[in-house]
This record gives C-alpha cells, structure tokens and sequence, in this order.
C-alpha cells in the first residue's frame, strides 16, 4: 500500500507525542519525586526513540494492536528507568561518555557456572581476590536462573528470568555480588535466552492451560501440517535429543517448536508481546546490575516460513530493538551474540547498534585446527579476510567455551587453499576424538548426526591439546608439548585484538571429567566432560612452577601481564605479517607509541621466518620482548617448537 510513502522519522516523533501524557499521567508522583531521571529519560528518548520505533514499526506495523504494545513498552522503559539503582545510573553516565571502555588492553575475561566453580552465589563472591590475581575484569556466570530439576541443558531452560535458581542464591545476593565485582572492577555478564523459555516457565504452563494470550508466545501446532511445512527447510540442532524441530506433547495434544530440547519451548518473536515481556526481562536484570548480556541462540529467533529459520533479517531488526531501548533505559549494558554459525552471518549481529561484541567462533575453530594441522595458513587467511569489525564493537576470542566445537569455517575459503570443507570436518573430527594417526586428542563426539554426518567435539582445552593423554600414556615430553599447546592458544587470544575469555578451569590445565556418564540427567550430552567443578586441590597448586597446574597457569599469567602492560594490544585492529612459512602465524598490532610484531609456531618442529620478512618488519637484533627468541642481525629466525613470541 502507500506503507513505504510514511515519514518514520516523523510517525515516531507524532507516536511519542501521543505517548508521552499518558505516561506522564501514570508516573506523576515518580516524575515528581524524582524530576532529574524524568528528565534523562526524555533526553536518550529524543536520541533513540525514533530508532525503536522504526525497527518495532518494522517488524509489527501490521498488527492490528502495534499502538497498544507500543505504548505498554514505552511505558515499561520507563519505569525501569525509575527503578535503576542510583550507582547504576552512575555508571550508564560513565559508559556513555566512554562508549568504547571495553576495548581497553587491560579487559580479560573468564567464565564459569556458579555451582561448578563456587557452590553458590557467596561462594564466587569469596573468589574475587583469585579473578583479581588473575587479572580479570568481566565474569560470565553462566545461567544461573531458576531452572527445571533434572535435565535443564545447563541453565538454558530458564523457568523464570526473576530468580536465582534456589540452591545457587538470591537474586538479592546476586545484585550485591554484581556491586561487589564493580566494585573491584569486573563487569558481570549473564545470559539472556531469548529463544526458548523452559517448558515449565509461567508463560508456558499459562499457555498449556489454554490461555490464548500465552499460547501466542510460543509455536504451538494441533497436527503436523505446518510444522512440516517448516522442517522442509530446517537444520536439525540436537539430533540426539530430537528429531527435526519440533515436539508432540501428549498433554496438550500438540506440536510445539522446540529447536534445542523438548523442555525448550521457542518464543515466537512474531508476536510483540514477546519482545515486550523479553525487554522486561532483560531491563529487570539490568536493574540487578548486568552490565553485559550474552544474548543466546541470537541465530534462531526469527522463523519464517520457507527458509531456514536461521539468521533472517527480522532476528536482527528484534536485536536491534533490544539494543535501542538498553539505550533508552540502561545505557550502560553491552550485548555479545552468541552466533555460532557461518562466518558471513556471524559478523551480521555486530555492530554499535546490535551486538557490540560477539563471540568469535571462527578463530576458535581454527585456532584448533592448526593445532591439529600444525598449519596456520586458514588462521591466517581468516583473520586477513574476516577479523576486521566496526572498530566500536569487539571480538571476544576464545579457546573453548561450556559448548562443544563446531567446525564454523567456510567452505569456499577453505577450497581456495586446496581444503574441502566436508572432508576437512570430518578429519577434525577424527583428530580430536583421537581416532587419527598423530592425534593427542581426548575428544569426545556431541550430537553425530547419521544422517548428515555431522559431528562436533566435547572435550576440555587440556585434553583436546593432549595434556589428558602425554599424562597417561606418554611422558614428559608430550606433557611439555601439551602445556605448549594450551599456551600458544591463550597467547593468541590474549593478543590478537579484542576481549579474551577463559572458559575457568582451563588455566591451570583442567582434563576431561567423564563422570558425567554416571548422572541420569547428564550422560547423553557429551559436553559434560569439559564442564568439571573447581577442583581446589589443583588450584592450590598454581603458583608452583614445578608442577602442571603451575605451568600452565603461570604461562598464561604472564601473558595477561604482558598484556595489560602493552597499549598496542588494546582495541581490535590487526595486520596479518606474511611468514612465508605455514607452520608460523605471524601478525602485527600498533598504536600511536607501539607496533608489536608477533609469531606463533604451530608445528612440533623448529621452524624459521626468512630474512626478508623480518627485515621488511624492521626487527633486525631484536630481543623478544615475550618469549624467548633473539632476532640474529643476518640470516632468518629460528623459532622453537610451539614458540610463541613478540617483538617490538
Ligand atoms: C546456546 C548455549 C547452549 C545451549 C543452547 C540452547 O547455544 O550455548 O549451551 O544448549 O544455546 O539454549
Ligand atoms: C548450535 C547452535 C549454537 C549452540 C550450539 C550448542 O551449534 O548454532 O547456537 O551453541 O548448537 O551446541
């Protein structure tokens, strides 16, 4: 119609004149009481309420009720408003007169579930002087609200976003453990599972119940005609658990959309009292002090049908809405995407405007790769070709998350180095379950589906580096070999541009736990094994440099030392130095004072960097500055066995 002829800008503008009064009205004795945030929020709502209007208008135009839930948003936006806390007000003024804090060389990250690593709640609070020693400055807790007992996918099945899963602690001690971390300057970072509620979430039991307002905020189908009109197109996520994308419920005598678990009911994000009842949520946990979300499943929430249901324009155009009214009623907080999925699509969810940061799947990926390879060539491909982001947002890098490894690279990259990608996986895949001649992995496989062929690894960054088997089978050598491995990773991910995160456990060299296969509720998910409680008795040994824990602590310590120390590792930016050797990486990061020249040796074998590379990069005679390695004045480098050194 003539929809395309509408002046948004000015609709948004007339939408907010309308609005406005009638909030006016509603909050009067707020506004009275506390005229100073009344007047804030007018401010930010004149920088980005048009913003949010448009992208809602995008998505719910069509609905005959869009004014209605505008409306009952805006007014949620501001309430929230009046409920932040005044230290959080503080900070939303902080970060907005520096937007680009977390790009600081001094930000490293770690992650860890609150049960596994501490108990509870109080527990992780009394570990702040260890995440102090270590140097970190943003904590992911993994999810830690109320959840079904049992199976609960690790907290992805929230059962409600407004408590703490009981045994773990109060979201009132929650709150006070976020002060406590900012207090120390550390940022806390939790999940918002925007996809799926579990199954046994209010919303969910109200639509089991028949209650139509809540049965449209999930996908629920009386018979298979749409569910297999959709699944033509659909990949299938846990194949193990379920077959195709959707469940029968006896109970209610329907199919529901259930991508992950059964007990993961998607939301359907069609209809805005989802995106509202979701923004709720998520300025709820703002309001507890948040400062960063680890947006899940980003991928999956948009379905349409046709397509893959995965990565479609309107999944962004909701992320976007999101960010737009974080910036309305809790500047401060950041999202990082969770998008483990194509490199073309990964980079789509990043932006100042969408997620600021993002978890970077590729490098991870491929850091494993030349492991496995001893080759850096698709490392080094990639990050020439697809590491550069907005320079307002970041990569987060990492070695190993709670999830399993998905081989995320792309095809046609690969194939212009001589790599076929199915083939390549498959290798991958063969290497680090051990099952490869050459192999030191202890890997395990998660969701192999037969099918397709697929498969991705379980296994902690020790084992899968072979510290599992060298400890068991092999001796100190391989031990040696083995720590090396981890270290180069980290090294990597500690330098290359962005937030490094440290899945805990992993810095001081924790192996698979198999005693997962002994819980009901666990052992048909393979991820389990790189996912142990704190062993303490380990812990204590870190600062020992005789022993394993030790090593691998005390080398990864030491490149966040160096790390903090060097302004030319903050930020993201990168050049990539041609090695001309495919066993070396070799990149470059600068600022205005310092340009650091790093080379990282993926083979077990010495390897050298020829003259005209180091003589084209000026680092003739130089001693490294990390690492140890001394540039001769004539002649190539030498680098020894998994070296991993800096020059500058
Ligand atoms: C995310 C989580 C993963 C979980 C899935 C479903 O990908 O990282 O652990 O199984 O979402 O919530
Ligand atoms: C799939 C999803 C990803 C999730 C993972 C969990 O790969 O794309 O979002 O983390 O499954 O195993």
């Amino acid at each position: 119609m003539y929809t395309d002829l509408v002046d948004l800008e000015k609709e948004a503008q007339r939408s907010l004149q309308r609005l406005l009064p009638q909030i006016e009205s509603e909050l009067a004795e707020q506004i009275t009481k506390d005229p100073q945030t009344w007047k804030l929020f007018n401010k930010r709502l004149d920088q980005h309420f048009s913003s949010l209007f448009q992208l809602y208008y995008q998505i719910y135009a069509e609905r005959y009720d869009f004014f209605y839930h505008l409306a009952h948003l805006l007014n949620n936006l501001a309430e929230a408003a009046f409920a932040r806390p005044k230290d959080l007000r503080a900070l939303d003024q902080a970060r907005e007169k520096d937007p680009l804090w977390f790009q600081s060389n001094q930000m490293v990250g770690g992650v860890c579930y609150v049960d596994l690593f501490a108990g509870n709640l109080n527990g992780i609070k009394e570990k702040i002087p260890y995440f102090k020693e270590l140097g970190l400055t943003y904590l992911h807790l993994m999810p830690l609200f109320k959840m079904p007992e049992g199976e609960n996918d690790g907290g992805y099945a929230v059962s409600s976003f407004r408590e703490v899963h009981p045994p773990l602690g109060t979201m009132a001690q929650l709150s006070e453990l976020s002060r406590a971390l900012r207090a120390e300057g550390i940022s806390l970072c939790l999940d918002l599972i925007i996809n799926h509620t579990a199954s046994e979430h209010d919303w969910a039991e109200l639509a089991k119940n028949g209650d139509p307002e809540y049965r449209e905020m999930y996908g629920i189908f009386p018979n298979r005609k749409t569910p297999d009109a959709y699944e033509k197109n659909l990949r299938e996520i846990f194949p193990e658990e379920h077959s195709g994308a959707f469940t029968w419920f006896e109970d209610i005598q329907a199919w529901v959309w259930t991508t992950f678990h059964s007990y993961q009911w998607d939301l359907n994000y069609a209809n805005p009292a989802v995106f509202n009842h979701m923004a709720e949520e998520l300025l709820f946990l703002a309001n507890q002090g948040v400062e960063i979300f680890r947006l899940d499943a980003v991928a999956f929430i948009w379905k349409e049908l046709g397509t893959g249901c995965e990565n479609l324009p309107e999944a962004h155009t909701i992320l976007q809405g999101f960010n737009a009214l974080t910036r309305i009623a809790a500047p401060a907080i950041l999202f990082k995407s969770e998008a483990i999925v194509h490199p073309d699509d990964v980079v789509k969810y990043i932006s100042p405007t969408e997620c600021q940061l993002s978890y970077n799947p590729l490098l991870m990926a491929l850091l494993w790769n030349s492991l496995a390879t001893r080759k850096a060539d698709l490392l080094s491909q990639a990050l020439a070709t697809r590491f550069k982001i907005d320079p307002a947002t970041a990569w987060v890098n990492y070695v190993r998350c709670h999830d399993d490894i998905g081989w995320t690279f792309s095809d046609e990259d690969a194939i212009r180095l001589g790599v076929r990608g199915s083939d390549h996986r498959q290798f991958l895949n063969e290497f680090f379950r051990g099952r490869f001649p050459g192999s030191f992995a202890r890997g395990l496989p998660f969701q192999e589906n037969p099918k397709t062929g697929d498969c991705r690894i379980s296994g902690t960054c020790a084992s899968l580096a072979g510290l599992e088997k060298a400890i068991q089978e092999e001796g100190a050598a391989e031990v040696t070999l083995a720590i090396e491995r981890i270290a180069l990773m980290y090294h990597v991910v500690m330098t290359v541009g962005g937030i490094p995160l440290i899945y805990l456990g992993d810095e001081i060299g924790t192996l698979n736990d198999y005693s997962y296969l002994e819980d009901p509720d666990k052992k048909f998910d393979s991820r389990w094994v790189h996912r142990p409680a704190a062993d303490w008795e380990k812990y204590a040994k870190r600062l020992d440099p005789k022993t394993i824990e030790g090593r691998v602590y005390q080398s990864l310590r030491q490149m966040i030392t160096f790390r903090k120390a060097n302004g030319a590792l903050q930020g993201g930016s990168l050049e990539i130095v041609n090695t001309e050797n495919d066993h070396v990486l070799g990149y470059s990061r600068a600022n205005e004072n310092q340009r650091l020249v790093i080379f990282a040796n993926f083979s077990e074998e010495p390897q050298s960097v020829p003259a005209r590379v180091l003589e084209q990069s000026n680092l003739r005679a130089k001693k490294a500055l990390f690492g140890k390695a001394r540039i001769p004045k004539q002649g190539e480098l030498v680098l020894r066995p998994m070296a991993f050194v800096i020059f500058g």
